[in-house]
């Protein structure tokens, strides 16, 4: 099975073709960062119109790496939801094109359950597992226990992971995209600097809070007065996230029990999404993991990023289960995850005439 898959749902525009053996033929990302720069964050409108003058080329560059034409294609898969609505509009109306015109199945991904299956592309993983999604958008513990079987266990009530991050990384001036260039200076500083709160951390439940965290931050630098020096900015960088580390650990530890409770089964902990490619929390979950008996399974950083492997590999999952989307499929802003439509159980067995009551 060889499915094309197109991401559009935030600032790359991306194109890859995926195979169903797990092998990516072709995986082809485009950052429109430079364009975002000058603005200190991604622009929608500026998003959305950079997806409509790149797709094309990208797409024909996907499909030329993996030395395919449409006519070996099996379906075409696109990001329907969610995120910035006019990106969606524009992957979603080419994949439903390509497919119209090539006669091919088509399939509306939601872009949180790419993130969440790209563990079974990357190490062919089998379900159940407990996945932590850190993402730009989204911070969530989630059971997932087959493709559109999803049972969010908790999240964040306040701010999303990346986002704490990138603005974090605005304030102490580090430059844009914020995630990496905070994790490369906290790479120089002093964690044990700055005692900074954990919220969230103790506290009954798996959900998280950012804000405080944030907060803190931002008093702390404002105390500090004007003009950080470099030192200063990464040591703040430092303890900041140390402190997200730290939350991240204890709210991982509990879900294990959680998750134990529900399935019977200790693990795999799963983490996927942007913020999963950060080296420092890859390397804290693993150990998480390990405390608790069970070991991390995260995919290679390119593909903890936004992709459209992941995409076309969710594409090729739902495929393979007959989950195929109708070409009047609207694209959304918002989809939670456990609104992913996945297979119909099974009606109930029917108990055989003459034995009721027994
Ligand atoms: O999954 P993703 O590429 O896009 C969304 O679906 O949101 O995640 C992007 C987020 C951004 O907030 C970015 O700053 C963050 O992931 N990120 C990181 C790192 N790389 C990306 N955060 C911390 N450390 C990193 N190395
Ligand atoms: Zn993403």
């Amino acid at each position: 099975m060889i499915v094309l898959g197109i991401e559009s749902s935030c600032d790359e525009t991306a194109a890859a073709v995926v195979a169903g053996d797990r092998r990516i033929r072709s995986n082809i990302v485009l950052s429109q960062l430079d364009e975002h720069r000058p603005y200190g964050g991604v622009v929608p409108e500026i998003a959305a119109r950079s997806h409509l003058v790149h797709l094309d080329a990208l797409i024909a560059r996907a499909m030329d790496q993996a030395g395919v034409k449409f006519a070996d294609l099996d379906g075409v898969a696109a990001t329907a939801g969610p995120g910035l609505i006019g990106g969606v509009f524009v992957g979603v109306t080419m994949g439903k094109a390509i497919a119209a015109a090539r006669r091919l199945p088509f399939l509306g991904i939601n872009h949180l359950e790419g993130h969440a299956l790209t563990v079974r592309l990357s190490d062919g993983l089998d379900f159940p597992y407990l996945l932590l999604l850190v993402s730009g958008g989204h911070c969530q513990l989630v059971h997932v226990a087959g493709v559109g079987r999803h049972t969010p266990l908790g999240g964040t009530i306040d701010d999303a992971i990346g986002e704490s991050f990138d603005k974090t990384a605005k304030l102490l001036g580090l430059g844009y995209p914020g995630g990496p260039a905070l994790e490369r200076a906290a790479a120089t500083g002093n964690p044990a600097r700055f005692d900074l709160p954990r919220p969230m951390r103790g506290r009954p439940g798996l959900d998280f809070s950012f804000s405080g965290l944030k907060t803190a931050v931002r008093h702390k630098v404002a105390a500090l007065g004007p003009g950080l020096d470099d030192q200063t900015a990464a040591d703040m960088a430092a303890s900041f996230q140390a402190a997200v580390g730290d939350i991240l650990a204890d709210r991982c530890a509990r879900a294990l029990d959680v998750f134990q409770e529900r399935t019977g089964q200790r693990g795999p902990l799963v983490a996927a999404g942007g913020v999963a490619a950060n080296r420092a929390f890859r390397a804290r979950l693993e150990q998480v993991a390990r405390d608790g008996g069970t070991r991390l399974v995260a995919p290679p950083p390119p593909l903890c990023t936004d992709n459209a492997a992941m995409i076309a590999w969710a594409g090729i999952e739902r495929l393979g289960l007959g989950l195929v989307d109708p070409l009047d499929l609207a694209p959304r802003p918002r989809w939670p995850l456990d609104q992913v439509p996945g297979p119909v159980a099974p009606p109930p067995r029917r108990r055989a005439q003459g034995a009721r009551g027994v």
